[in-house]
Formats: C-alpha cells, structure tokens, sequence
C-alpha cells in the first residue's frame, strides 16, 4: 500500500514538473527560437539578435514579467525546437501555413507579408510567369521553398542563408531569389544592381509559434500582443525598422503591404 502511494505521489510530481516546464512562468526566461538572418525582423548586430521580431518578443517577456532569451539556429530548426519544448515560442517572421499548423500552434498575426522576386536589373524575367523553367534560390525550409516546387520545370537552388541565395544571384548563378519582401528590400539596398519585380509570388502573415499543448502561454502571447497592438507600440517597433517614407519615394513598387491595413491583391496563389 505505501509502494502504491508512493508510487502515485512520485507520478503527480513528476506530471507537475512536466507541466511546470511546459508553461512559461513570470520570473522565469521565455526562450525565443529564431533564425537571425532576416533583417529587418532578426540579424546580428555585434553579439546581439536585434530587429522588429526581437523587440515584439522582448515587449511580450517584459508584459509577462521574465526574461528573454534568444536562441539562433538554422531555419528549418525552429518548429522542432518549438515543438519538444526547447523554446517557447518560435519567433523569425514565421508565415502560417496549413502545413505548419498540424505541428504547432501559431498565435494571431501581427504582420502582413509577402514573398517576391529579387532579379538582376537586366533580368528578362518580369513577374512570376517568367520564372517557368528557371533556376531559382530560396532560404531552405521557407515558404519561398515550398511554393517555388510549384513553378514547372524550375530549379530550386537551397540555401542556408537569404543572404547567400542573393550573393548565388549577384555571380549569375541563378536567375532569381524569392524570399519575403522586407529582407528582399534590405538586401536589394545592399547589392548594386538588383530589383524587386512588382508583382508579388504569395501574400502571407506573420505568427508566433508555440507548442501545440501549451494553450497557456498561447493565450498569454495572444493577449500581449493584443495590447502592443492597441497600445501602438507595435507600430513602433515596426516604423523604428520599416522606414516607409523612403519606400514611398524610392520605389512605388514595394510600398504596397508595407503600409499598415493595406489589402494588396494576392498575384499567385
Ligand atoms: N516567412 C518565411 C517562412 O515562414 C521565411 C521566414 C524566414 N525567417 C528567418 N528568420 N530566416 O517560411
């Protein structure tokens, strides 16, 4: 009888450690998965991860009274991570798709976003018809990866990096990158000799990741961001990264879903 009730009193403890670990706790460290390749959402600046996601996460840990921790990693690493509970949330300017939602929870949105296509300026390509049978460089494991497999007889060329599919592009390796519009802007202002095509390849939005059985923390990420939202420090955040003015003036083109509320038409779906 005593085996038995230590035996019951040694599960309850450890399927209450197990839960305590599940649930991120105020006075405990919210640990954030990313990729810090995506400026201006997550990059390197010295030894600090900083940009628009770093900040939103930093903003919700701070309303959730813990600490932040970031932790890079490749891409393709963030959802497992997410998923068996090495971080709590996935935060790296995550589109949500269908596919991604059978494996894990994503919070509400609080980007809008877009893959387009990054070609030299002397490029025959045009819009997202033109790239039938071409060669093709993507960041591995992104939504540019996914939808570029439908492009018939195309070449998808993987990277590690957004950054190295753009360098593939500059040597004429490839003949165009699709990647999401903000780090595709950043790095065509970087590069001489680069241009973003009009028309978009997908409309997509941005969500944070959380484990599928921690709804706690889900709710708890929901309703932080609600009150950035309301509050206008989302906003903030976004216009101390995204300088929309010289969107406007330099190029007509990408302004579109930059702005806040703009309903732009999806060009491929
Ligand atoms: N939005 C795309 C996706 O979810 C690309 C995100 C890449 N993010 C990054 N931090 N490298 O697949």
């Amino acid at each position: 009888m005593k085996k038995l009730i230590a035996a019951a009193l040694t599960a309850s403890m450890i399927f209450s450690m197990s839960a305590m670990t599940l649930c991120a706790e105020e006075g405990g460290t919210l640990v954030m998965a990313t990729n810090a390749e995506f400026p201006p959402y997550e990059y390197h600046e010295g030894d600090d991860i900083v940009g628009i996601d770093a900040e939103i996460a930093a903003a919700i840990a701070e309303d959730l009274g813990m600490t932040l921790e970031i932790q890079d990693m490749a891409f393709d690493s963030i959802l497992a991570a997410v998923q068996s509970g090495k971080a709590d949330i996935g935060v790296a300017g995550m589109t949500v798709t269908e596919d991604r939602l059978k494996n894990v929870s994503f919070s509400d949105t609080y980007a809008e976003a877009a893959q387009v296509i990054i070609v030299t300026e002397d490029s025959e390509i045009a819009g997202p018809d033109d790239l039938v049978g071409k060669y093709i460089g993507v960041q591995l494991g992104t939504t540019g990866d996914l939808y570029s497999e439908d492009i018939e007889d195309a070449t998808i060329e993987r990277y590690n990096k957004g950054f190295e599919a753009v360098q593939s592009l500059i040597q004429n390796k490839i003949d165009a990158v699709i990647i999401d519009r903000e780090p595709a802007k950043v790095f065509v202002e970087e590069n001489e000799g680069l241009k973003i095509l009009d028309e978009a390849f997908t409309e997509e939005e941005y969500a944070i990741a959380i484990a599928k059985d921690n709804t706690e923390l889900l709710d708890k990420v929901n309703a932080s961001l609600a009150d950035l939202k309301e509050s206008g420090k989302l906003q903030e955040i976004i216009d101390k990264y995204i300088n929309t003015d010289t969107d406007n003036s330099e190029e007509a083109d990408t302004e579109a879903v930059s702005e806040e509320a703009t309903e732009t038409e999806s060009a491929a779906e």
